[in-house]
């Protein structure tokens, strides 16, 4: 596989879906919603994704495709080549605020992250890696993680844990979000994960993502040497729906050891 070739393709494409998705931002939006009346979806997030499945079918019609709306394959496997795309990821930020929120495109091979791009549409900033080959914002390289304490962390998560359907030790968090410098929460799990990729933010956790949601920012935080893994601290399988918790090296380390490693999660 020529991975230069399918990173600029890759990278085209994306960019291309966000002139799309910014020249909508005139027009009405379709808006349904899925699972329940907070669970959103909208005429774009259908459209993008098909643009993407388009564009991969013609170019490589060998790899498969996991696309949120299921507009792709159904598989059982990471065998091949895999594009796990979210079209859309912070819908809701899309529809309320038309900001926050990304384009995010990850490329396995065997389950392997390989090439990696998550796009802020808004601000036109395309994070991207190829593995091996280190991490950018647009055309400037980002700087590795350094190690960083609890006490000076930004730590983002989600708010949403403290719901009754959520089974889960969330008042395991309490000590935690009392010892961090401060806690955010931005609604957009692809750009939360290259802020902890940049260093905006020290350590992202959340509870329940699903692949698309961290293809693609586990392959950048890791080109930067930051840690990926389940709030159990497994790897992450990108097949199935898991937690999800990212930091800097040694911070991910601690965080496990003092704070999560009695949960259930
Ligand atoms: C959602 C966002 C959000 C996270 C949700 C995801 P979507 O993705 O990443 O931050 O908390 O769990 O489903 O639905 O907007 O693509
Ligand atoms: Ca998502
Ligand atoms: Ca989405």
């Amino acid at each position: 596989m020529n991975w230069e070739e399918v990173y600029t393709h890759a990278k085209q494409w994306v960019k291309e879906a966000g002139e799309t998705i910014r020249l909508s931002f005139d027009k009405t939006l379709n808006i349904q919603t899925k699972t329940n009346r907070n669970d959103l979806v909208t005429n774009m997030d259908k459209e993008i994704e098909q643009f993407f499945i388009k564009k991969i079918r013609e170019v490589y019609p060998g790899h498969h495709i996991l696309g949120e709306e299921g507009f792709g394959d159904e598989f059982k496997t990471l065998e091949g080549v895999v594009w796990l795309i979210d079209p859309i990821d912070g819908t809701m930020n899309f529809i309320h605020q038309q900001r926050n929120f990304a384009i995010s495109l990850g490329v396995y091979e065997n389950g392997i992250g390989k090439v990696g791009l998550i796009y802020d549409v808004v601000h036109d900033e395309l994070y991207h890696a190829k593995r091996g080959d280190g991490a950018f914002l647009n055309d400037k390289p980002i700087p590795p993680l350094k190690e960083a304490k609890v006490e000076d962390s930004i730590i983002a998560l989600n708010a949403t844990w403290v719901m009754e359907n959520h089974r889960i030790d969330h008042h395991l968090m309490i000590p935690l979000v009392r010892a961090a410098r401060g806690t955010r929460s931005y609604g957009t799990a692809a750009l939360e994960m290259v802020f902890v990729a940049t260093g905006r933010v020290d350590a992202y956790l959340s509870m329940r993502l699903s692949p698309w949601d961290v293809a693609a920012g586990a392959i950048i935080v890791e080109e930067l040497g930051g840690v990926v893994t389940n709030l159990r601290g497994e790897k992450l399988d990108f097949l199935s729906k898991d937690s999800l918790f990212t930091a800097k090296p040694g911070l991910h380390q601690i965080i496990l050891k003092d704070y999560l490693k009695n949960g259930k999660w």
